[in-house]
């Protein structure tokens, strides 16, 4: 069944949990759907898990139209939602809205995310206005990886919890169909979760959200820069991965691969006639 911003809203209605998974590529978003996840999301996480960037400050509004269209040609169900890179939304609403037409107009996604809460909500308002629908992301927002000076939990104090609050009814009210919450203590989580009537998607935000997101190179165990503590390892792919390159590597070195079988036959007349 196809998944549409109305199936997130009715899933919510009904306590029913959203899944979501990244995916940046054609064959994986094929996997990922056939596996029946809700939503793919073509994070700007590509930066680091894709392109080896030691963040996401550098990904561009065009990386993200390169992977996210190729998501969209292998997504058949899950609703595919692409992100807004550093600085094609920060900058004006106007830029907001251009890139993310931009960026719909060249993936035929079905959403944008973006980072930020009260200060983005004109942005939000903006985009949704233009038949664009918006995921909003809230918490740790790695775009902002600088000014909060590291990866850190947000809204521990009695001040970071009530901006987490007003943040999360700013998008809500501005027109975000959802919200990622981003490492935020799960009790905290929980709360928005009930006081907001549009589905929280969460990673690193406990138990208590409508839905979860993960990076699928994350719980594949596929990517080991760093490796944050609420990553669940559900497939050792990446172990796979390397076993299945080091038996290729002995397999060529020692001459069994290819087998004959592996090979194409021609009439061997055709050769003699060469000599
Ligand atoms: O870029 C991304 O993958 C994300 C998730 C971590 C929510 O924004």
């Amino acid at each position: 069944m196809k998944n549409t911003v109305a199936t997130f809203r009715a899933m919510k209605e009904k306590g029913e949990k959203i899944s979501m998974l990244t995916a940046y590529d054609y064959s994986t978003a094929k996997l990922v759907d056939q596996a029946g996840i809700n939503s793919i999301l073509v994070g700007d996480s590509l930066g680091n898990v894709m392109l080896g960037y030691g963040d996401t400050i550098p990904v561009t509004v065009e990386d993200m139209i390169h992977h996210g269209a190729a998501v969209v040609r292998g997504a058949s169900n899950a609703l595919v939602v692409v992100d807004m890179p550093f600085m094609s939304y920060q900058t004006s609403v106007y830029d907001a809205v251009v890139n993310a037409g931009r960026i719909m107009k060249g993936t035929r996604c079905a959403a944008v995310k973006l980072e930020g809460g009260v200060e983005v909500a004109d942005r939000i308002k903006a985009i949704t206005q233009a038949s664009i629908p918006v995921v909003a992301h809230i918490g740790m927002t790695p775009q902002s990886i600088n000014a909060f000076g590291g990866f850190k939990v947000q809204g521990k104090s009695m001040e970071q919890a009530r901006k987490l609050l007003e943040d999360a009814k700013a998008v809500e009210a501005a027109g975000a169909f959802a919200v990622t919450l981003e490492c935020v203590p799960t009790p905290l989580a929980r709360l928005v979760s009930e006081q907001l009537s549009i589905p929280t998607i969460g990673i690193g935000a406990g138990d208590g959200c409508d839905g979860q997101v993960l990076v699928y190179a994350d719980m594949l165990a596929m990517f080991s820069d760093f490796r944050p503590k609420f990553v669940r390892t559900f497939g050792n792919v990446g172990e796979m991965m390397t076993q299945a390159f080091k038996d290729y590597d002995a397999a060529v070195k020692d001459g069994s691969f290819p087998a004959p079988e592996e090979g194409y036959k021609m009439d061997e007349s055709i050769l003699e006639g060469l000599e």
